[in-house]
């Protein structure tokens, strides 16, 4: 494949109301009810217009447990993701569509013949953020007596995507488009080859039922921020996220995760780093900084209060960020970025979680839509992104601030598409198709794996 010129990578985190924790109470929003898929298919088909690579569905599987909660946050409102993204590939052309998949509750055959079923539903549209996050509640959900701690819950992870990976090729990609009606050979038993997977955590001897995906395998994106997080991204995933707040933060993680991809036999094009952006755009940035104090302002501090999941309610909100607050066992590493954040700006708690419930932990950018594109091109030019997965405060109307303003900008700047030139997710994202490893060298095959 030619090498194309590098491209920004614009994508969306969907959140039925927006990302602001406060976003349902505005009053364009019509809070309530029980799913609709017509809502969520608006904010998609909205993406599209914008030319966006990918409509991004976090999944927090059971996260919950037996608490009912304050009742002071929106529920009830979403779809599990690989069925809301079934329904949504039918509803839409281009854009590509990234479930989020826990590998902690899940079995490699079941998922892999879920993804391979979706990836030729959508037309080679479909990326699998690979999480194996364990919150208590989730443990309570499924019985978990005794759950795997953070490295073997990445291990698990690992052993989880190679035989995913497998399954995905146990099939070669044309093996059923030759069916001979005269001699009654449908396909030759030749392009099958059975997975015999003995390992840890797995145990598979099996040919996938479903075709090889349209993408080869459906594209890999992947959030940790621990180290071993970052390896495993190196390791396996193609698109990255990250929360960096200052372009030296970004630049630092680029360059890491990029450092580390060559000891697998990859290139650092091989994987995308798109950190979060929350955005606040006026006509004037009087306009945009009103706007995002309103936002600000709308933050409830009144019931329960954390931070990355750790419990502050009983500390004085007005003063500093106590130094002895457990690490989560989730999230270390955003946690980590978020003490660090409340030290170096000297923050209170009721700062720190202002700051972050306006912008959970991500880079906020507030100005016209011009000064907007400044920053983005900054960014991308500088390699401190490949792009960036934004969080728009308030759906529709962030994002069309943002469609409509800083769009046209980065296309005038010839960094952003103005139509869709390819057809799959790995077309729009720039990322090579993988090859079928049962049909390379074996030497050349940790190189075909990442
Ligand atoms: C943008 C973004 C999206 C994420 N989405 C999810 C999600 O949908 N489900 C989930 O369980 N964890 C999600 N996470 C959490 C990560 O998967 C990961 O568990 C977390 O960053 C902790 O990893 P670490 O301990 O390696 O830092 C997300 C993180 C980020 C930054």
């Amino acid at each position: 494949m030619a090498k194309r010129k590098r491209q920004l990578s614009l994508s969306v985190f969907v959140q039925l109301y927006g990302t602001h924790a406060h976003a349902w109470r505005q009053p364009e929003v019509a809070a309530g009810g029980p799913p609709s898929l017509a809502e969520w298919a608006r904010i998609v088909q909205q993406l599209e217009r914008g030319k966006f690579d990918f409509a991004f569905f976090a999944d927090f599987v059971g996260n919950g447990g037996d608490e009912v909660g304050d009742g002071r946050r929106p529920r009830g409102g979403g779809f599990e993701p690989l069925t809301l993204t079934a329904a949504l590939a039918t509803l839409t052309q281009h854009i590509g569509l990234v479930a989020t998949v826990n590998t902690n509750f899940n079995d490699p055959y079941n998922l892999a013949r879920r993804f391979a079923s979706l990836d030729h539903i959508s037309g080679g549209r479909i990326g699998w953020n690979i999480v194996s996050s364990l919150a208590d509640g989730a443990t309570k959900s499924f019985g978990v007596a005794d759950p795997l701690d953070h490295g073997g819950r990445y291990e698990r992870a690992g052993e989880f995507v190679e035989v995913a990976n497998k399954l995905w090729d146990s099939w070669e990609d044309d093996a059923f488009d030759h069916p001979n009606k005269e001699t009654g050979v449908f396909y030759d038993p030749a392009s099958g080859h059975p997975v015999r997977h003995h390992g840890k955590h797995f145990n598979v001897d099996t040919l996938l039922d479903v075709a090889r995906p349209i993408q080869g395998r459906p594209v890999f994106f992947q959030a940790g921020n621990s180290d071993t997080g970052r390896e495993f991204a190196a390791q396996h995933a193609e698109v990255i996220y990250a929360a960096a707040q200052t372009i030296e933060e970004a630049k630092s993680f680029y360059a890491d995760v990029k450092g580390r991809l060559a000891k697998y036999g990859r290139e650092p094009d091989d994987l995308k780093v798109t950190p979060g952006l929350f955005f606040h755009i006026g006509e004037t940035r009087q306009e945009a900084q009103e706007k995002y104090e309103s936002f600000r302002d709308a933050v409830d501090l009144s019931g329960r209060r954390q931070i990355m999941g750790v419990d502050v309610t009983n500390y004085p909100l007005d003063g500093p960020l106590p130094e002895n607050l457990p690490i989560p066992a989730n999230g270390r590493g955003r946690f980590q970025q978020m003490v660090a954040l409340a030290r170096r700006e000297n923050l209170s708690i009721r700062e720190l979680i202002l700051r972050f419930s306006t912008v959970q932990g991500h880079r906020t950018l507030v100005g016209t839509a011009k000064d907007i594109a400044d920053e983005i091109e900054a960014w991308f030019v500088g390699e401190a992104a490949d792009g960036f997965n934004l969080k728009p405060s308030l759906h529709p109307g962030s994002l069309d601030d943002f469609i409509d303003g800083v769009v046209p900008e980065l296309q005038r700047r010839g960094i952003f598409r103005t139509e869709y030139e390819g057809v799959t997710l790995r077309d729009h994202l720039g990322l090579r198709r993988p090859p079928n490893q049962n049909l390379i060298e074996p030497s050349a095959r940790v190189a075909a794996a990442g």
